[in-house]
């Protein structure tokens, strides 16, 4: 698996139909997917599941993640604690293209009770494609970077280890279903 081209994706249970839509949508797009959970609707905590896809993004182990929960708000949230993870909550395909080239955005969170599957899959298209800027928006993800070296210890900023009381979630990798 080509860690370049790899998605990680966690849902809580408002999300789950979402994240089953997903990922085989993802899968056409040439993006496998790490699917940390939930497996089904029965109510969940999206901290425990978020945690764990920001985690893989900022350690490596996927190149990109995507959180859903029933507003997106709580996933953004929650992937904007781990440092290095620079989620983007989008609900509109303007947003996604610029929360890629202008912010390098490694997380894509949405809400599954704010937009439908239609509009969805056209975020995570945009977001996909959408190509960081460089330039000046080098120096401004700078800044973001210096505020977390300064911000938080180096061993919080390695982003694998857990906080107290926080579950770590194994994936399954996805083959699209
Ligand atoms: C769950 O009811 C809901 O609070 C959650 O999915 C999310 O919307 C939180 O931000």
């Amino acid at each position: 698996m080509k860690p370049e081209r790899l998605a990680a994706i966690g849902a809580d249970h408002a999300a789950y139909h979402m994240k089953e839509e997903l990922k085989p949508f993802l899968k056409e797009l040439g993006y496998p997917c790490l699917d940390f959970g939930t497996h089904s609707a029965d109510a969940v905590d999206y901290p425990d599941i978020v945690f764990s896809v920001a985690k893989a993004v900022v350690t490596g182990q996927a190149s990109c993640g995507i959180v859903l929960c029933g507003t997106g708000i709580g996933s953004a949230i929650v992937a904007n604690k781990v440092p290095g993870a620079r989620a983007s909550l989008c609900h509109d395909t303007f947003s996604a293209k610029y929360a890629r080239a202008h912010n390098d955005a490694n997380v894509l969170a949405m809400g599954a009770r704010v937009i439908g599957m239609g509009l969805a899959r056209e975020i995570v298209r945009e977001w996909l494609a959408g190509k960081f800027e460089g330039g000046r928006h080098s120096r401004r993800v700078g800044k973001i970077e210096r505020l977390e070296e300064q911000l938080f210890t180096p061993e919080a900023r390695v982003g694998s280890t857990l906080p107290p009381g926080a579950k770590d979630n194994e994936p399954q990798e996805s083959q699209g279903g």
